[in-house]
């Protein structure tokens, strides 16, 4: 295991790396698979639509390196003020099933929020086929 904070760290480095000249809301994840670190940061383009959030680059990174199963995942909204909620910390719904489907053990880190969370905390009743 990496502590939590050292991998909420990451997530927190790698999102000055986010290409988010729309929004200026600059995400980063950080992930375990298989012992290794993946990261992944927002990717936005000029059809907005098409834009890929950070947990979907990160776990896109590790399935690309063939990977091991995800254990941990740390995410990081760098922009939210310090008094931000939960919900402006939080994956999107299109990250929870990728989180599922890919991530379905994983512990997920959220920074700025105490509480851990698993996939299920995230998407009960998540789709699956
Ligand atoms: N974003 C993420 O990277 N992850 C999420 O789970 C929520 C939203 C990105 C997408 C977009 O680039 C910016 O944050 C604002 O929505």
């Amino acid at each position: 295991m990496i502590p939590r904070e050292e991998l909420l760290h990451l997530a927190r480095e790698v999102a000055q790396h986010a290409h988010c000249p729309y929004s200026h809301f600059h995400v980063g994840a950080a992930l375990v698979a298989g012992g290794n670190i993946y990261t992944g940061v927002n990717v936005e383009i000029s059809s907005y639509g098409l834009t890929l959030c950070a947990e979907r680059s990160a776990l896109a990174a590790a399935i690309s390196n063939g990977a091991g199963p995800v254990t941990q995942v740390a995410v990081a909204c760098i922009d939210v003020p310090p008094q931000a909620g939960i919900a402006e910390r939080t994956p999107c719904g299109a990250c929870r099933q990728w989180l599922a489907d890919l991530a379905p053990n994983a512990v997920i880190y959220i920074d700025g929020v105490e509480q851990d969370f698993s996939v299920a905390d995230l998407l009960p009743y998540a789709f699956e086929l």
